[in-house]
C-alpha cells in the first residue's frame, strides 16, 4: 500500500507472520531515470523475505528495464505489476488500473517484464474499470498466458475507488477460469472474513489492506484463527500503546526522527482508532515533532484518556 507499506510497516507485518509481503508501488520511470528516493523503496532487508516488489508503468519497454534494475538492486522473491490503482494521477498516464482497458498492452508489459527478469512476474488487478466494463476473467487470462506466474484480484471497479462493498464472486471466477495461483483481496476485515473467502471463493491466498492499517494484529489473529480456528483476543490497550511506540522507534532508526515522525501521524491515528477519545488524541498526535511528544501522546491515548 503507497505511503503505508514501507520497511517499517513490512518488518512489523512479518513479525506478526505474515507470510508474504509488498513494497509500496514502485514507478517504472522513476527507477529508469535513477531517482534516489525511489532507489531508497527497494533497500530490503533479509527478515522481509519472501517479498514482491510492486511496479507500475504503461511501456513494456522501460517496465522491462524497471524490472531489470529491480532484481539487480533488491533481487525480491516475485516482480508484482500494478494494473489496479485507481488514482487520476495514475490512471491518466494510462497506468494501474487503466491496463484493466487495454488488455492487449497490459499482456505485452507482462511478456517484456517475464523475458527481462528470471524472478516469476504477478499481477495485481482490480475486476474491472467500471460496472459496464468487468473483464478480471479475460485479464487474467490474457496475463497468465503472458506468463504471469500469479494474479491478485480485488473486487472492486476502478470507478468504485475504495467505497461499496468488494465483490467476491468475481475472485471465483478468475480461480476457476486459470491455472496460476489466485490471491483474493477485497474487505477481509476479520480472520473469519479470511476464511469465508477462502471457502466461498477457492482462491489459493487472502491479502489483507486497510484493516490492517493501525491493527497488524489482524495478521496474526488470521493466520491462527485459520491454521487452529481459535480466536485470539484483541490486544489491550498497553499493548497497542506499546507496539505503536516500537513501530515509532522502527521508522526512527531506518529513516531518522525528522523523517519519521511526520511519518508516523497517519499510523499513531490509526493505531488510536476506535478508543475513547480519538478524537483529542489525533490532535496530539497530529501536534508532535519529536519522538518524546509522539511517544506522550500515545501513552495518553491509551492509558490516560482523561488526561
Ligand atoms: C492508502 C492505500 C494505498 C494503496 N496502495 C496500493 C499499492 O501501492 N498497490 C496496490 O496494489 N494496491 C494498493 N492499495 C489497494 C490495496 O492493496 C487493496 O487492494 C484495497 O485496499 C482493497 O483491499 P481492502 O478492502 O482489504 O482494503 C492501496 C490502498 C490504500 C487504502
Amino acid at each position: 500500500m503507497a505511503g503505508v507499506t514501507d520497511q517499517a510497516y513490512r518488518l512489523i507485518a512479518k513479525e506478526m507472520g505474515c507470510s508474504f509481503v509488498y513494497t509500496e508501488m514502485i514507478s517504472d520511470k522513476a527507477l529508469v531515470y535513477g531517482n534516489e528516493r525511489t532507489e531508497s523503496m527497494l533497500r530490503i532487508s533479509d527478515t522481509e523475505r519472501p517479498i514482491a516488489v510492486q511496479l507500475f508503468g504503461s511501456d513494456p519497454k522501460i517496465m522491462a528495464r524497471a524490472a531489470k534494475i529491480t532484481q539487480e538492486l533488491a533481487s525480491p522473491e516475485i516482480i508484482d505489476i500494478n494494473m489496479g490503482c485507481p488514482t487520476l494521477k495514475i490512471v491518466r498516464n494510462g497506468e494501474g488500473a487503466a491496463l484493466m482497458r487495454n488488455v492487449p498492452l497490459a499482456r505485452d508489459i507482462v511478456e517484456a517484464v517475464v523475458s527481462a527478469v528470471n524472478a516469476p512476474v504477478t499481477v495485481k488487478m482490480r475486476m474491472g474499470w467500471s460496472r459496464e466494463l468487468i473483464n478480471a476473467v479475460e485479464l487474467a487470462e490474457a496475463v497468465e498466458a503472458a506468463g504471469a506466474a500469479l494474479v491478485t484480484i480485488h473486487g472492486r471497479t476502478r470507478e468504485q475507488f475504495y467505497s461499496g462493498t468488494a465483490d467476491w464472486d468475481i475472485i471465483k471466477d478468475v480461480k476457476e477460469a486459470v491455472s496460476v495461483p489466485v490471491i483474493g483481496n477485497g474487505d477481509i476485515r476479520s480472520p473469519q472474513d479470511a476464511k469465508r473467502m477462502l471457502v466461498e471463493t477457492g482462491c489459493d491466498g487472502v491479502m489483507i489492506g486497510r484493516a490492517a492499517l493501525g491493527n497488524p494484529w489482524l495478521i496474526r489473529d488470521t493466520i491462527v484463527f485459520l491454521s487452529t480456528g481459535t480466536e485470539l483476543p484483541p490486544p489491550t490497550y498497553e499493548e497497542r500503546a506499546s507496539f505503536a511506540l516500537r513501530h515509532l522507534d522502527m521508522l526512527i532508526q531506518l529513516i531518522g526522527e525528522k523523517a519519521a515522525v511526520p511519518k508516523m501521524r497517519k499510523h499513531a491515528a490509526w493505531y488510536v482508532r476506535g478508543i475513547p477519545g480519538a478524537a483529542s488524541a489525533r490532535i496530539r498526535i497530529n501536534a508532535s515533532r519529536t519522538r518524546d511528544e509522539m511517544a506522550r501522546a500515545l501513552e495518553v491515548a491509551f492509558l490516560d484518556p482523561l488526561c
